[in-house]
């Protein structure tokens, strides 16, 4: 009887023991065919990768493992050599606008295989201080990647800063430039609210919105905010023109960024000469988030910080209707130099 026991608990533990492994062998498997779920496609264009290499599925690997360790500075020299890795200035940089939906944007450009992006905002070119270290100094704030990627940067105070474009342009003059924006309310409310939340968490009184938007003596609205400023985008662009022709830009729909990414990710694609490598697959919406949310493989996904889509306050709708008022005719001239026409009211 012991026995025959014995023997059944063997068989049970056999066939329990069976289907772990075979659930951990098809684990395995499927992790590495995610990344050959979309062909290794010809990529030609300015960055020089070629088709008969298999770089980008190798980076994606990278990016998952190696480059994280690169990243927390646990690499020898020996590694780094081995990988062939350098520290490349960036070929693109989203230079505004704050609250556009900057760190979104920059997030799912890291999708893709080819694009290593520098994880803080480096201040390099708003900052005096900083621009004053040297460009080996911002060279070396830059992740390490494969010479074929490109990496891209993000500081959304680069666009409102005068000295900004002289000095990117100093640096390279045939930068791309990608502008995420949104309508100019409510990314106003959107800038007035993350100031609110940062007086609030150090237990200070704040002023409202409404109050800080239109002007008590004239009842106008007060251009002196610099929430308001910031989204007067033709005024800052203009600047921009200055240094580099309207084609250097990208302007990134910013609201549609929110609700149905993909097609403007595909854009920036284009707009960068890479292969389009970002699928539906890498981004998928979470109710509880409000947000989509990226998708790297089977294993790994994130959504954005909290910090990101936050609630913002109610404000009195006749003040809302004054700013959009404000805005319209700005708005008009930012279509007709960008090219790019949004339903903003
Ligand atoms: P709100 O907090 O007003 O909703 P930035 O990164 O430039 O500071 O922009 C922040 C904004 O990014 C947020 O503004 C949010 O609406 C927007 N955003 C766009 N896509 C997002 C995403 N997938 N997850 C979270 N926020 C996103």
């Amino acid at each position: 009887m012991l026995f025959k026991q014995q023997a059944l608990l063997r068989q049970k533990l056999f066939v329990l023991g069976s289907l772990a492994i075979g659930s951990l062998l098809y684990l395995v498997a499927r992790v590495g065919s995610l990344d050959r779920l979309q062909p290794l496609c010809p990529i030609d264009g300015r960055f020089g990768l070629r088709s008969q290499d298999e770089i980008p599925l190798r980076a994606l690997q990278f990016k998952r493992g190696l480059l994280h360790e690169f990243r927390k500075g646990n690499a020898t020299k020996e590694q780094i050599r081995l990988h062939n890795l350098v520290q490349q200035l960036p070929k693109a940089i989203i230079i505004g606008v704050r609250k556009g939906g900057t760190r979104a944007l920059l997030e799912m450009l890291n999708l893709h295989p080819a694009v290593v992006k520098a994880s803080q905002e480096i201040h390099f070119f708003d900052n005096d201080e900083n621009y004053a270290k040297g460009i080996e100094w911002y060279r070396k704030k830059m992740p390490f990647s494969y010479p074929h990627q490109i990496t891209i940067e993000k500081s959304p105070a680069y666009f409102i800063t005068e000295e900004v474009p002289e000095r990117i342009y100093k640096m390279n003059s045939s930068i791309k430039l990608l502008i995420i924006v949104r309508e100019p309310t409510t990314r106003a409310i959107s800038d007035y609210t993350q100031v609110l939340e940062g007086k609030e968490r150090k237990n200070k009184t704040y002023y409202k919105f409404e109050k800080l938007a239109i002007d008590p003596n004239t009842c106008e609205v007060n251009t002196k905010y610099k929430a308001v400023r910031t989204s007067i985008y033709t005024k800052h662009l203009e600047r921009w023109l200055k240094y580099f022709p309207i084609e250097q830009f990208h302007i990134v729909d910013g609201d549609r960024l929110i609700t149905e990414p993909l097609p403007e990710l595909q854009l920036v694609e284009k707009f960068l000469n890479l292969p389009p490598r970002i699928s539906q697959y890498n981004l998928y919406f979470n109710a509880t988030r409000g947000f989509y949310c990226l998708r790297f493989n089977i294993v790994f996904n994130k959504c954005l910080a909290g910090s990101k889509g936050r609630i913002h306050p109610e404000v009195d709708t006749s003040v809302i209707t004054k700013l959009r008022k404000f805005f319209h005719p700005f708005n008009q001239k930012f279509y007709q130099i960008t090219g790019r026409t949004f339903n903003w009211p």
